[in-house]
């Protein structure tokens, strides 16, 4: 690791990288959001820019602190965040997208505060909202690197996931555990990539969230230059 570290591996490159939930407007008080601390692409932010990378991290609302070096764009919902992505990525760019996405928004967002009437429940429509990760991989040119959290079938829905966006790269984490995944310090990827025909795979982990971030940053680079 400390040879990736010094001298700095990754050095002239820019990656962006989204990370932690996005929230989706219900009216002025309330929202509907993804479960993320945030914890996984702030430590990939920072071990890239540890590594000598221009980062742009992408971020909804969590409680973490920027790491040092990099640069945070604050958003909110899945359009801003798509607005921010397509505002720093480039063809030259690694795109890491580690956020939890709302797949869904309410479709239309109340003015005011929605009062409580009757004593029934409440239906309320949703519409889809824009794919972040898939856009870049179609319309931006970068190096794309995809998450996927799943409670059953890890590695086949993250395999099928990896050709529907269309990336070369995706990490699987298995959030039906309870000693890694949500809020938790520690994390345990399976890594597949694309190697001419083939799906390769890798664990990271179990480690820390900074160790296995420092492992995936040099693997997302070897990959990339092969
Ligand atoms: N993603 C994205 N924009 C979305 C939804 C997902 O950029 N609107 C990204 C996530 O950041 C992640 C990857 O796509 O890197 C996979 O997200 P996931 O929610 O697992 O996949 P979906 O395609 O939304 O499928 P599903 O939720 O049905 O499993
Ligand atoms: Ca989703």
């Amino acid at each position: 690791v400390e040879r990736f570290f010094y001298p700095k591996t990754l050095d002239g490159q820019h990656w962006v990288i989204t990370a932690g939930p996005t929230v989706e407007a219900i009216d002025p008080v309330r929202y509907l959001a993804n479960r993320s601390s945030g914890k996984m692409g702030y430590a990939i932010a920072e071990a890239a820019a540890r590594a000598g990378a221009k980062v742009t991290l992408i971020s909804g609302p969590v409680c973490l602190a920027t790491p040092f070096g990099v640069n945070r764009v604050s958003v909110e919902s899945a359009q801003s965040m798509l607005d921010g992505v397509k505002d720093a990525v480039s063809g030259e760019s690694v795109f890491v997208s580690c956020a939890a996405v709302a797949d869904y928004k309410p479709k239309e967002v109340a003015s005011e505060k929605m009062k409580k009437s009757g004593d029934d429940g409440l239906v309320m429509e949703l519409t889809q909202n824009p794919d972040i990760l898939k856009w870049a991989a179609q319309e931006s040119g970068a190096f794309c690197v995809g998450f996927a959290a799943e409670t059953q079938n890890v590695s086949e829905y993250a395999k099928a996931k990896m050709e529907r966006k269309g990336i070369t790269m995706i990490c699987a984490n298995d959030v039906s555990r309870c000693d890694i995944g949500f809020s938790c310090d520690d994390n345990e990827l399976q890594v597949f990539y694309r190697d001419n025909n083939d799906v390769k795979q890798q664990a990271i982990g179990p480690a820390s969230k900074s160790l296995v971030a420092e492992e995936l940053i040099q693997l997302i680079d070897k990959v990339r230059q092969s």
